[in-house]
Order: C-alpha cells, then structure tokens, then sequence
C-alpha cells in the first residue's frame, strides 16, 4: 500500500498529513492521487469553455447499466447528462470535461464535507440537475448568489451582476457547517433592530453582497480571474475546522490558499497556467506554515492508502 506520495503527502497514520501543496499541471491526475474521504473543503471556479479548448470529446451519454461512466445515480445520471448534451453542445463538451473532475472531488470529500462549485447564470442550471443525479438531491444544501455591481451595463436586458455558487454536501447528515463561525455583516436597515443586534451584525444569508476585488486595491494580483477574499472567507470558516484540508484544484491566483491559510487550514491548490504559478508563488510566499511547489504527475500514478 502506497503511504507517502504527491509532494509529500503522508498517508502512514491513516489521515492525510504534509506541507501545503501548489501542484502545476492538469488537475486530474492529481485529484486521482489523493486518498479517499480526506478533504473536508473542495471550492472550485471553473472556466467555462475549457472543455471545448482541452477535449474535442462530446458526452454521448446513454442508460446503458453496463456504461463506462461512473456516475453516482446510475441511469438516471447518464439519462439526464445525454439529453443535456443533445441538446446543447457546448454545455455537453464542458461537461465532459468536469464530470470526472467532480466526481474525484466527492470521492475526496470527507462525510462531513461540501463542494462549493462557482458558476455563473450560464451554466449554473445544467450544473445543477446534473450535480442533483451526481450527488443526490438530498445532498444539495445552497445556491449562494454573489452580487456585485461593477463594469459596463447591458441596455437590452437587465445587467447581470451576479455569480452563482452550488454547495453539495458529501452526506446530508453528516455536514459540517457553523454558520456562528462567519463574519457577521451589517443590517440594511440597522434603525429597525435593536442597537445590541445592529452592534453584532447579521448573520448572511445566502445572497452575499460583495465588491470584485478593486483594481486598485491592495489585494488585487494581476489575475483576470481573482476572486475577492471576503467571499472565500465565508466558505472556509462555514464548511472547515482549523488544520482541515481544504483543496482548489482550479486555482487561479491562489485565493482559496490565501484564506485557508489566514485562517489555520490547510490547502492544496492545483493550475495549469504558468503564469497562475507565478502570482501564487508571490502571493503564498509569506503563509507562515510550509507550502511546497511541485509538478503533477504526467500520468497517473498511485492513490495514497490505495
Ligand atoms: C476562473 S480561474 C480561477 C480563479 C481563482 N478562483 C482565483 O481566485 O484566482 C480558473 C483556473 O483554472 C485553471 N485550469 C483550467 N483547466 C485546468 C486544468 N485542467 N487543470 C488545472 N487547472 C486548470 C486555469 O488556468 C485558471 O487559472
């Protein structure tokens, strides 16, 4: 049995232990080297299209029981990825690209553990029957709507301003999630509570208003894509503990690994993009516990506990 792997990954008690990793490459074989059931915080914010630019592979999927796929519903899985993909090609290519991904996220996931995938009103509806057959309705907690106001304003609908955020959890009955352990926000109408209710603050819900991170504020890094802290603040201190793993195997700039370690959590981050690796490099490099950077593997190699 494989006990020590990936960056130096330790698996000899039976829990995961190890330094902080930023891993560089394709996320996939990476994903398929960590151990069952390890992971307590899987947060993801794919790009869309990258199913089109990395696979030419369409999902043609059927009710066939003796299939190769492995979805967790069975036919139901397989009937309702089909009749998406029939119907919209594009989202099928996508699909065919993050459906393994997701579903070595929930064999990672701890019991206690959620997935937060972050979309955005394109594709958030088909991610979210699929994720229904894929996970179980019952495992379905949140769609969490993150509004912003920011950049130009379409005139021939309403601007959309806003991402969506789904949260599956691995076992409806076994999730954590301590909502005491949020940062409170203001009342939007503090006159109407008592003054010891609006100095405590209001515990959010699942509509989060939110800046994008300022172009010209401190936290900015250069990364197109960044995600602003204070919306990763809330997930890590909601659905982890202190010293739980938490993993980001589309990393971006690192803010998933920025805020797990600023709250005592430890992280494993995954990109492909050179340029990705560099603002992470410059970002974690004052992350007070030890992160190692390494490559993925090229091929698939061994789950640790396998
Ligand atoms: C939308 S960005 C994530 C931004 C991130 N949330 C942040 O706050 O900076 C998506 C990232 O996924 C990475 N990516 C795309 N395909 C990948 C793959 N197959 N393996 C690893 N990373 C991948 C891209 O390089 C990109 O940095």
């Amino acid at each position: 049995m494989t006990r020590v792997g990936l960056g130096g990954l330790d698996y000899s008690n039976g829990h995961l232990d190890g330094p902080n990793l930023v891993v560089s490459g394709d996320n996939l074989p990476v994903l398929r080297a960590i151990p069952d059931e390890t992971i307590s915080l899987v947060y993801i914010d794919p790009p869309f299209n990258t199913g089109r630019r990395q696979t030419r592979q369409t999902l043609h999927t059927t009710a066939d029981p003796d299939g190769d796929r492995r979805g967790f519903k069975g036919a139901s899985y397989r009937t309702v990825a089909g009749r998406l993909s029939a119907y919209d090609d594009s989202f099928g290519d996508y699909w065919a690209f993050l459906e393994p991904r997701l579903v070595e996220a929930r064999r990672l996931l701890a019991a206690h553990g959620t997935l937060y995938l972050h979309l955005d009103y394109r594709e958030v509806h088909y991610a979210k029957v699929l994720l229904d057959s894929l996970f179980g309705r019952e495992c379905f907690l949140n769609e969490i709507i993150w509004a912003y106001d920011y950049g130009a304003r379409a005139r021939r609908r309403w601007p959309t301003k806003h991402d969506n955020i789904l949260v599956y959890v691995k076992d409806p009955r076994r999730y954590h999630f301590d909502n005491a352990a949020v940062d409170r926000e203001p009342y939007m109408a503090p006159g109407l509570v008592t003054a010891e209710k609006a100095e405590r603050g209001k515990l959010p819900t699942d509509v989060w208003w939110h800046t994008i991170v300022s172009p010209t504020g401190r936290e900015k890094t250069g990364y197109p894509t960044q995600k602003p802290e204070g919306v990763l603040r809330r997930i890590v201190q909601a659905s982890s503990r202190e010293g739980d793993w938490v993993l980001d195997f589309f990393a971006g700039s690192g803010t998933t690994g920025a805020v797990a370690s600023k709250l005592g959590r430890r992280f494993i981050l995954v990109d492909n993009n050179p340029e990705a690796l560099a603002v992470m490099r410059r970002r974690l490099a004052s992350v007070t516990t030890p992160v190692s950077f390494v490559d993925a593997p090229d091929e698939e190699i061994e789950a640790l506990g396998a």
